[in-house]
């Protein structure tokens, strides 16, 4: 389902300041390359995560679903001259491609990359997050936000990517797995008090929470 009329994205991109020539590559080569080029944030999202990481100036940022790099060069801008940002990445092969072009950022010394399932790595990451963006497979959500949850400190954000799952979760029951996932895990964070919410209508939604 398209969320948003073209012309409204299109408006978006064209209003919006031209990503830098990495993640243009990063975008091209994807298209190009990779089977699924649409996980890919993409030049709205990712200068709102730009956006988002210069207004907080975060000392450490966590990533789950690092993909082709695209957010974590994004997120990664942002960051406190002591900053690291820590991405992590089921896939090999798809690692492998992040690493390339994240050697060719200013930020390189900055952004760590884990390789393997984020739920073996974040329990081994001795870290206090300012902000994390959960962007890996759905039905992980519930878990990686309740073993991040702790290491997040108070005031600190999570972002959580695709919380419309392309308007699958407006359906009372909707059908496949991962959009049955979504919607739990919207429901589960919407109930919590503990957490200040605000969803964002851009691309297929964007859960912006902040630990009381
Ligand atoms: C939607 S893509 C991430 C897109 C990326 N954040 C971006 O905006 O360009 C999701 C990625 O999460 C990875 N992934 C899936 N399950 C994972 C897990 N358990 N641990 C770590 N990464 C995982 C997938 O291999 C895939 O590359």
């Amino acid at each position: 389902m398209e969320l948003l009329p073209l012309e409204l994205e299109q408006f978006a991109v064209n209003f919006s300041t031209t990503p830098d020539p990495l993640r243009q590559e990063v975008e091209a080569y994807t298209q190009k390359n990779h089977a699924e080029p649409h996980m890919l944030s993409g030049p709205v999202q990712g200068k709102l995560l730009e956006m988002i990481s210069h207004m907080i100036r975060p000392r450490r940022i966590l990533e789950i679903g690092t993909f082709t790099g695209y957010s974590g060069l994004s997120l990664a801008e942002g960051l406190t001259n002591d900053g690291e940002l820590h991405t992590i990445e089921f896939r090999a092969e798809t690692a492998a491609i992040a690493d390339r072009f994240f050697r060719k950022s200013t930020c390189f010394s900055k952004i760590k990359l884990h390789v393997g399932n984020a739920l073996d790595i974040i329990p081994s990451l001795n870290e206090t997050w300012d902000l994390v963006f959960i962007d890996a497979d759905k039905p992980g959500y519930m878990d990686y936000f309740k073993l991040v949850l702790p290491s997040v400190r108070k005031n600190g954000f999570i972002l959580a990517d695709n919380i419309f799952f392309h308007g699958q979760v407006f359906d009372e029951n909707p059908k496949g797995k991962s959009a049955k996932a979504i919607k739990a895990f919207n429901d589960f964070v919407h109930q919590r008090e503990d957490i200040d919410k605000l969803v964002l209508t851009i691309r297929d939604g964007l859960y912006l929470l902040r630990k009381l």
